[in-house]
């Protein structure tokens, strides 16, 4: 692990933005850097390869015949690498499951919006401890398979105060924190949705907005309309919060054609589109993330990624782990299904899953492997990353660095 390895010949001094030690990573069989300048095709391949890290970011990628020196080795023995995965749609913070209302579904009970409120009340009454312990646990399972860029939503508080404690929860785990205050109704206003979108847009908007990056909306029937969404986005905005929405998750709606009109970062979910929707996405340049863990949970048709994909939309993957509709925190097992279930073919998976969440987070330091990207890396227990697709369930990430720090060593035990 320390050793240096001799410079070969024609190499070139890794420079060390930090100063610090550099570490080279080489015998890595497959390096999937995102960058078409490193290598063929959007994953920009690289076989037979290396990196150097320097701190917190890739200082050199290339052939590792080529690699110039550093000041530490690691040999991954022929292992794929690729960028860590950024899950760009996560509603972390909550307490309590909901493996009852997941059992009746799979009996055959329909997925209802309602369902949501059982987390609310769960989440309101947990203590501050149990939510950071909550989201500390589901945090270091997305490591571990693999996500070092994870976004976190609020949305079962629905109080000042809870929306706002969410938020600062999410915090401590993620600069991606979004506001979505807008999931639901809060139940104690059931009878007055207008009261509630004037709280959401008023005083909980000014609790949130210092610990949030986004803003989000549940733009969906039983949840908030067209008017009452942009009315959240636009308020949002204002405090220099960024947009995405949750849109056309369970019926067709609105709530694609709002985030074109408001140019939003992100139209989450995406299942029920019509062509004018793919149009108005792909016009307006918002990425298409698509969360197909929910349609399994669910039990629900998929939504059409090759429409998209073959429109120029920009498609992102992401778990959407809740407890809900998407009890999950793999980024694998999103990429399997998107394979097998969506028609994308294993590029278009893996690049979805790390460049494409990147996009849907307007990150160009992460999702990527190119010198100045930020140095997180998952090593897979296999050759390429098609294994990905090829090998479902089965845990392939046996590595990942997160900021140039190894946080997941598996493969230096074997
Ligand atoms: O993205 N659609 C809205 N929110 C979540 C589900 C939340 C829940 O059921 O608790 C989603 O699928
Ligand atoms: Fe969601």
């Amino acid at each position: 692990m320390t050793a240096h390895l001799p410079a070969a010949s024609g190499s070139a001094e890794p420079v060390s933005a930090s100063g610090g030690p550099t570490t080279l990573v080489t015998g890595i069989g497959e390096l999937v850097t995102n960058d078409p300048t490193a290598g063929p095709g959007p994953l920009g391949l690289v076989r037979d390869a290396a990196l150097v890290l320097a701190g917190a970011r890739v200082a050199w990628v290339g052939p590792a015949a080529r690699a110039p020196v550093a000041d530490r080795l690691v040999d991954l023995g022929g292992r794929c690498v690729l960028p860590g995965f950024v899950d760009s749609h996560a509603h972390l913070v909550f307490a309590g499951d909901r493996a009852e209302e997941f059992a009746a579904r799979m009996s055959g009970q329909p997925y209802a919006a309602g369902g949501i409120r059982t987390t609310v009340a769960a989440t309101r009454a947990a203590t501050d401890e149990q939510l950071v312990a909550n989201t500390a646990r589901l945090v270091a399972e997305l490591l571990r398979q693999g996500s070092t860029t994870v976004e976190i939503k609020s949305g079962y508080g629905l109080t000042v105060a809870d929306e706002s404690r969410s938020l600062a929860v999410a915090r401590q785990f993620s600069t991606e924190t979004t506001y979505l205050g807008a999931h639901v109704v809060a139940p104690e206003l059931a009878a007055d949705p207008a009261a509630y979108v004037a709280l959401v847009t008023g005083p909980m908007l000014d609790a949130c907005a210092p610990h949030a990056r986004w803003v989000d909306v549940f733009c969906e029937r039983g949840a908030f309309d067209a008017d009452a969404a942009r009315a959240v986005l636009v308020a949002g905005r204002s405090r220099g919060l960024g947009l995405r929405v949750h849109a056309n998750q369970l019926g067709p709606g609105p709530g694609a054609r709002l985030a074109a009109e408001l140019a939003a970062a992100s139209a989450d979910h995406c299942t029920h589109l019509d062509d004018e929707d793919v149009t108005a996405l792909r016009d307006a340049g918002v990425v298409a993330t698509l969360l197909p863990a929910a349609e399994f949970s669910t039990r629900s048709p998929y939504p059409d990624a090759r429409r998209l994909l073959d429109a120029g939309v920009t498609v992102a993957l992401a778990t959407d782990c809740n407890p809900g509709s998407a009890y999950t925190t793999s980024m694998p097992f999103c990429v399997a299904l998107a394979v097998r279930e969506m028609r994308m073919t294993p590029a278009e998976a893996v690049w979805s899953a790390t460049a494409g969440g990147a996009a849907a987070l307007r990150r160009t330091d992460v999702g990527v492997l190119r010198p100045g990207a930020r140095a997180d890396l998952a090593v897979l227990d296999a050759p390429s990353a098609v294994h990905l697709a090829y090998r479902p369930g089965v845990p392939l990430v046996s590595g990942v660095w997160k900021d140039g720090a190894p946080r997941v060593t598996a493969w230096a035990a074997g």
